[in-house]
């Protein structure tokens, strides 16, 4: 397995590949690696020749205030990782391999307001523009024929896809379900942030989560009447954000529950910012 800093080497590895005809598969990460970011590699290394996994903690989708400083940076342990899969190249450029600019002098892929400015895009107002165009070099980098995200990040999701759309970008994208605890905690890089009191307290998303798909299950439909019924408990332990149900084609607000609605939650559980959804 290579571990390439340049992207000039990368480049070189790449056009091996593409001589041999081989199908490249690539996951998209910011490192600190745990088996959410796992079942992408599985499903890249099932689907694909060669699998290029990226990890790289990407300045430009942080907003002032956030946790680039402190985000776990483990890259050691994240070769184990890729290593133990048979990944054939890790991406794990500086800030300054990548970026030659401050963020307001480069070109940027801003995604549509109807898609950026919603859900997460709320309170982390620039992010996403950071997020589309990392990716794109990304996959301009590798060159890559499938690219796998996981649904945890539902948004990102819709926004790539929505990206790839609409610039003709050639790539297949697959999007895989989100991987949680035993208990339903969805797993997250940002988990270790949480304290022990804060562990338990985050389990009150996904139970929400689940409050809302038994209800649907019995055939409750309105949205109001399953706000009412839910949050109660969630605001008990955790400082909700936004708790929205939209349309996971293209996050239009939708007002009764169907199916491929997204319900989609952001809360801070001790100060810590998580996010969790479910598709019906
Ligand atoms: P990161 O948070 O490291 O996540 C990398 C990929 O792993 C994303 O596609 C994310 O949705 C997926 N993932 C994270 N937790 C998961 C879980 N519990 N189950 C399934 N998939 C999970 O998302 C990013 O990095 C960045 O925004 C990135 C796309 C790399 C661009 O910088």
């Amino acid at each position: 397995m290579l571990v390439l800093k340049s992207i000039s080497d990368v480049k070189k590895e790449i056009k091996k590949y593409k001589k041999q005809e081989l199908k490249i598969g690539l996951v998209p990460t910011m490192g600190a690696l745990h088996e959410g970011h796992e079942s992408l590699i599985k499903a890249a290394c099932d689907s694909c020749d060669v699998v290029v996994v990226s990890i790289f903690v990407n300045p430009i989708q942080f907003g002032p205030g956030e946790d680039y400083e402190r985000y776990p940076r483990t890259l050691d342990k994240d070769i184990k990782v890729c290593e133990k899969y048979g990944v054939d190249l890790i991406f794990a450029p500086q800030p300054s391999d990548m970026y030659g600019y401050e963020k307001h002098q480069m070109t940027l892929v801003v995604p549509p307001e109807c898609l950026r400015a919603k859900l997460c895009g709320k309170s982390r107002t620039q992010h996403f523009d950071g997020v589309d165009t990392v990716v794109l070099k990304l996959f301009n980098i590798t060159e890559a024929d499938e690219a796998f995200f996981g649904l945890k990040d539902a948004q990102q999701c819709v926004i790539v896809k929505r990206m790839c759309d609409d610039l003709n970008v050639n790539i297949k994208l697959n999007f895989c379900p989100i991987i949680r605890e035993e208990d339903g905690l969805a797993k997250s890089s940002r988990n270790t942030y949480l304290s022990e009191d804060g562990r338990r307290k985050a389990l009150a998303l996904s139970k929400a989560l689940n409050s809302v798909k038994e209800l649907y299950k019995e055939g409750i439909v309105s949205i109001d009447e399953i706000k009412e019924k839910v949050m109660p408990e969630l605001s008990k332990s955790a400082d909700v954000e936004y708790f929205e149900f939209c349309s996971f084609n293209d996050l239009s607000p939708v007002m009764f529950l169907s199916e491929n609605t997204l319900v989609a939650l952001a809360a801070r559980v001790d100060g810590v910012r998580l996010i969790d959804n479910i598709v019906l």
